[in-house]
């Protein structure tokens, strides 16, 4: 007669429905070693037992477009604040941007940055590296350190680091694509945008919809089907970063029945806020690119609901109380926090009906893990993947309030704004790191490196 084998689950997750983006299942989730080690009804009793019922079973959020500000910025955000804000909101992966002081573009810049960080961050994190004018050599070196992807600005943005010309950009897409690096994109067209605010400028306008109406469509038009050209040419893997406009979208639709490969992602700032948010906010929601009228926003939502869009980030761009305070529009500081937040505002999405829960699994989690090469780990919770997850009330009503988020500056234009599902608990690989809207624990965060890459099979045909 067999005997069992002897089971040594150091937590056992009971009662909730584990989602992805497909499916709901009923069963009890087992961790090992911080990995997700069985899925199955009946499991074997653990030391740590959880009782999860009525409650989902979420892949922690993977936000792939974070500003934390290390280093160089740090009186803005820092690893420490921006990740325990994470944490709180069902993050437990971030991607970090590179225009940090100095801008991530060398290996040493790249070492000195997770130099920087480590030991401060309360979920996992991958850093990107700069594709700018002049440092293609660099590329295969930050891809070597672990660089998660590169970011290319195509304009101008928080830092006002220089946007490379065709040349640059198109060396280094080559280099990128000998290294396996992702391309994230900024599409804006930088000598259109100069132009437009200096001949604004000259007309004395200083009011935030002069920033908007700096960058309008075609600005980002023409630099999405430029940077799809080029990439295209190279067979360079693209992704645009928060596409904002309707006709942003049309292009890319077009672009991918001509053959080409990209993915997109939307903000969520781009999702909620309209135009109108400029009344009662004024630069407190200015956003390179701009928060734009409703009509963007419902082509934003119809490319989700038909898969042209691919992900939502929520580009937390935090600035001091001065900085957003600047009443010239050309002075104040674009972005805002948001990873906190995130996840209970796309549950109240879910819970008016406008997306579901495996939705929000597919655009916040699953897909930024495949993207970027990191789904043998992350994004889902098969057995084998790190248990990284997050524990749900999805009728759990909640208000959004400044005051209890863990920014630095924790100043947002969802203020108020009242929620349906709430964030109890994350666990980063099999630790909880958040409860009941409270840190729990040291630093535990890792940084993150892609595995070897093979083809995503996002973006549209080959
Ligand atoms: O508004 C923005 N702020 N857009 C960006 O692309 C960058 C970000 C920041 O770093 O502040
Ligand atoms: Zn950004």
């Amino acid at each position: 007669m067999g005997t069992a084998p002897t089971v040594n689950y150091e937590l056992v997750v009971r009662g909730g429905t584990i989602v992805t983006p497909e499916r709901l299942i009923r069963a009890d989730l087992a961790v090992a070693d911080g990995t997700v080690c069985a899925i199955g009804t009946s499991l074997a009793h653990a030391d740590k037992e959880i009782d999860a019922t009525g409650r989902y079973i979420l892949p922690g959020v993977v936000d792939a477009h974070v500003h934390f500000r290390e280093p160089g910025m740090a009186y803005k955000e820092d690893f420490g604040t921006g990740s325990r804000a994470a944490a709180v909101g069902g993050v437990t992966t971030v991607f970090d941007m590179p225009n940090t002081v100095p801008p991530v573009a060398t290996l040493d810049i790249f070492e000195h940055k997770l130099d920087t960080v480590a030991g401060k961050s309360h979920v996992d994190f991958g850093l990107y590296g700069m594709l700018g004018q002049d440092n293609a050599d660099e590329i295969p070196k930050l891809a070597g350190a672990g660089a998660i992807g590169l970011k290319l600005f195509m304009g101008q943005t928080t830092g006002d680091n220089p946007c490379p010309d065709d040349g640059a950009i198109y060396r280094g897409l080559r280099a990128a694509e000998e290294s396996g690096l992702v391309v994230g994109v900024h599409a804006e067209n930088n000598p259109l945008l100069q132009q437009l605010a200096k001949e604004l400028r000259a007309q004395g306008r200083t009011d935030v919809r002069a920033h908007l109406e700096s960058r309008p469509p075609l600005v980002e038009v023409e630099a999405v089907t430029r940077i799809a050209t080029l990439a295209g040419a190279v067979g360079t893997t693209l992704h645009i970063h928060h596409l904002s406009t309707r006709d942003g979208l049309e292009r890319v639709k077009m672009l991918r029945a001509l053959g080409h490969r990209l993915t997109v992602e939307a903000l969520v700032g781009h999702l909620l806020l309209d135009d109108s948010a400029y009344d009662e906010f004024a630069n407190l929601v200015k956003l390179n690119p701009p928060v734009r009228p409703a009509e963007h926003g419902a082509a934003l939502w119809a490319g989700i609901s038909s898969g042209d869009v691919d992900i939502v980030a929520t580009d937390h761009a935090p600035h001091s109380g001065e900085e957003q305070a600047e009443p010239n529009v050309w002075c104040a500081h674009g972005g805002w926090i948001g990873v906190e937040t995130s996840l209970p505002l796309m549950l109240t999405q879910v819970a008016q009906g406008r997306l579901t829960i495996n939705d929000v699994v597919r655009l916040c989690a699953a897909n930024p893990a495949r993207i970027w090469g990191i789904d043998d780990r992350k994004g889902h919770l098969d057995v084998g993947a790190d248990a990284d997850f997050v524990i749900v009330d999805p009728a759990a009503p909640g208000v959004v309030t400044g005051a209890h988020l863990h920014s630095k500056h924790p100043v947002t234009p969802y203020e108020g704004w009242e929620t349906t599902g709430s964030v109890e608990a994350t666990y980063l690989r099999g630790e909880l790191i958040a409860e009941h809207g409270e840190i729990v624990g040291p630093p535990r965060g890792r940084h993150l490196a892609p595995r070897d890459r093979k083809p995503t099979t996002l973006g549209g045909p080959l």
